[in-house]
């Protein structure tokens, strides 16, 4: 006599299955955080192509000026800077005083416009040359400076040419000669 075969008895659906059919699996591109993740992974990877282009090429990093509208000699630096290889974003503002106070420019040290790079300040018409080195050499400073104007220094090219200095400077207002031109 042939045995009933036994019918596989059918699962009963629980309530946890039907919610699995109603949301199927979500997949990892649906996921916000992987997005996220990827983001973060790809600005990391562009930062470091960045960084190695910089180190390949010797490009130099952007530096951010700040100076007056009326100013002709600091738009003739921001030129020097540019003829050098420097990304230059100029911010005309009326005054100055408090980037300079920002950028722990001493009163002693200023000249017509402040401007920023790699987290050092750059005051006045400094030559590239000497941001370049600055930029190379990495001391533990808060910045250059070419106080006042002199004739000759990159943008004052018009005025009859006088021996300057590029000073180093600290937080403290301490500065030391960094160059001579
Ligand atoms: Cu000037
Ligand atoms: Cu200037």
């Amino acid at each position: 006599m042939a045995k009933a075969r036994k019918r596989p008895r059918r699962k009963k659906r629980t309530k946890s299955d039907n919610e699995a059919e109603a949301a199927p699996p979500r997949h990892w591109y649906a996921r916000p955080r992987t997005w996220i993740m990827a983001g973060i992974v790809a600005v990391l990877l562009a930062g470091g192509a960045w960084g190695l282009t910089v180190a390949i090429t010797g490009e130099t990093p952007e530096i951010q000026v700040y100076k007056t509208a009326t100013c002709g000699c600091c738009g003739d630096w921001v030129d020097h800077l540019k003829r050098n290889g420097f990304a230059v974003k100029v911010k005309d503002l009326e005054h100055l005083d408090l980037i300079k106070r920002m950028g722990g420019v001493h009163e002693s040290l200023q000249s017509c416009h402040t401007a920023f790079v790699s987290g050092y300040t750059i005051e006045g018409h400094v030559p590239a040359d000497s941001i370049k080195r600055l930029l190379k050499e990495k001391p533990s400073a808060r910045g250059l400076a070419v106080p006042g104007m002199p004739g000759g220094s990159p943008g004052m090219e018009g005025a009859d040419k006088e021996p300057y200095e590029v000073l180093i400077f600290d937080d403290i207002g301490g500065a030391k000669v960094y160059a001579r031109y």
